[in-house]
């Protein structure tokens, strides 16, 4: 696959150019009282989502440049190598497939469908899984015995299912409470145990590996609670979802739900790991998520670039990031339910993204993942928005908003909307004043992403959205988004401190660690 890096095109050059004669001073205020159409032009539908980024700084020749970048260094044919099941995780040589995990079962009637056909076979198994969770699913949700559902995971097996489960509250079977444990610090499941009962409750643990010292921990400590609180029957009690389906015999537990090596762990909230989901929404609310996230994968697939809206955000994030060096995107869902979209982010951007070598192992001579982060709206406003409009770096800032509530209180709705909009509107515009202090500059940059109403299918094509954009950024940086080595030398470390911690050992530790290890263990 001929992938060629981003600061080795003529685009690249050509977008340098364009930043220094135009893209440093340009002022979306005057963008817009120069063209009267450029809400049009800076605004597209894509499945389940409209999407206006006609307040970012950028005009259609930049937008044009960035389209020649995103050509030269190959993200079609890049793209086309996931969707065709090509190894394109080369450090760890495994294909990218989360997509097939929502693409629909085959229809021998209909022989031009969109996967390819080598992967029919998997793509049967895939769908062999999903009935069979399903069938579990439904039978959890029939099951009035079972009151409270406990996932044990971290990463990408807490922060999907999670964001999703209370992203979809209005949609969730009364009568079942969702519980998330997922921090190795025992207060959290030790909170959550006092609340259960071993004969109402089922725990889900989920890792994709089965070795990820924070699940195996808590894990152990909630079948160990089990048994000591007169718990019978783990095998109805606990299940576990992983691609490791020995090491969970292993453990004890006989229900397992498997996927595959190449469900990235951030990209596995279709898979298995959403069980939580599954049994919150049901089977048929589960396929509606998928469904939207399909939409949105066959956009991807299938638009025009220019028209493409997973390649105009990723391409949009490269023009900030890496000309006009904003290091971060503030991520504001107007949407209380949506609280764990930006954590969901922070790992969906920052673990694809963070990386500072190339596909091939070369240090990079640019900047990658910004940092991605923020709170719902209104309650950003209350506390760090004062440093959007008015603080010395311009962050672009990303909304969310609903159009139709699922409540019918008068009043709430529109007001929220309509902070949502005047908070664009006022980092846009900004306000003169002599005095300084209550001068605003204006002309920060946003995008308002606006859905018809957050429900399953809404949502999954949201997310997918998110997963693809992210795609676009790192193929133009030339990174392999797919894996986390980052991850891995803390572990290790802990393990280590870990010993020293029980033993008292300092040999070779450096200063810090050493004297703080001294005083941990002063009784
Ligand atoms: O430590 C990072 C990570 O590997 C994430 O990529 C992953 O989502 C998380 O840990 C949990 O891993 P697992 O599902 O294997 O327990």
């Amino acid at each position: 696959m001929n992938r060629t890096r981003c600061d080795r095109t003529p685009a690249w050059g050509q977008l340098q150019t364009a930043f220094e004669s135009t893209g440093r001073a340009f002022d979306v205020r005057h963008a817009f009282a120069a063209d009267p159409a450029r809400f049009e032009a800076f605004s597209q539908s894509a499945p389940h989502v409209f999407a206006d980024l006609s307040k970012n700084r950028i005009d259609v020749a930049t937008e044009q440049l960035l389209l020649e970048l995103a050509q030269q260094t190959g993200l079609a044919v890049h793209r086309d190598a996931m969707f065709a099941g090509e190894a394109i995780n080369t450090t760890e040589q495994r294909a990218v497939m989360h997509w097939l995990l929502r693409t629909p079962p085959l229809d021998p009637a209909m022989p031009a469908q969109s996967v390819h056909r080598h992967m029919a076979e998997t793509l049967h198994e895939v769908h062999t899984t999903l009935d069979a969770m399903l069938v579990f699913a439904e039978a959890m949700r029939a099951d009035g015995r079972i009151t409270d559902i406990v996932n044990i995971g971290i990463g990408g097996s807490d922060l999907g299912p999670q964001m999703a489960v209370l992203a979809l509250d209005e949609f969730v079977l009364p009568g079942k409470r969702f519980h998330f444990v997922s921090n190795v610090d025992g207060h959290e499941l030790n909170a959550v145990l006092r609340k259960v009962k071993p004969e109402s409750t089922l725990f889900l643990v989920a890792s994709k590996t089965f070795t990820t010292i924070e699940t195996m921990t808590n894990a152990q400590s909630a079948k160990a609670w089990f048994e000591a609180s007169g718990g019978t029957d783990i095998a109805r009690h606990f299940a576990a979802l992983t691609t490791n389906v020995a090491a969970a015999r292993a453990f004890g537990i006989s229900a397992t739900f498997g996927f595959w090596d190449w469900v990235g762990g951030r990209y596995s909230v279709w898979s298995a790991i959403g069980l939580p989901l599954a049994i919150a929404i049901g089977a048929r609310g589960f396929k509606e998520f998928l469904a939207g996230a399909h939409a949105m994968d066959e956009h991807f697939r299938n638009a025009p670039l220019g028209h493409n809206l997973p390649v105009r955000l990723g391409l949009l994030d490269v023009w900030y990031r890496n000309f006009h060096g904003f290091t971060s995107r503030s991520v504001a869902p107007y949407h209380s339910a949506l609280k764990r979209y930006p954590a969901y982010l922070q790992q969906l951007e920052m673990e694809s993204n963070g990386k500072r070598v190339d596909a091939g192992g070369t240090t990079l001579p640019y900047g990658t993942s910004p940092v991605v982060w923020g709170e719902p709206g209104t309650n950003g406003q209350h506390a760090y928005f004062q440093m959007l409009h008015q603080g010395s770096d311009v962050v672009p800032v990303e909304f969310v908003a609903v159009k139709t509530p699922k409540h019918d209180l008068p009043g709430h709705h529109r007001l929220l909307l309509a902070n949502a909009l005047a908070q664009a509107q006022a980092l846009m515009l900004g306000k003169a004043d002599a005095g300084g202090h209550k001068h605003f500059a204006g002309n920060r940059p946003s995008t308002f992403l606006l859905l018809d109403e957050l429900g399953p299918a809404s949502l999954g094509a949201l997310i997918a959205l998110q997963e693809h954009r992210v795609f676009v950024s790192g193929s133009v940086w030339g990174i392999n988004s797919f894996d986390q080595w980052g991850v891995e030398l803390g572990k290790v470390l802990a393990k280590d401190v870990a010993a020293r911690l029980d033993s008292g050992d300092a040999t070779g530790l450096d200063g810090s660690t050493a004297g703080l290890l001294a005083r941990l263990r002063q009784p």
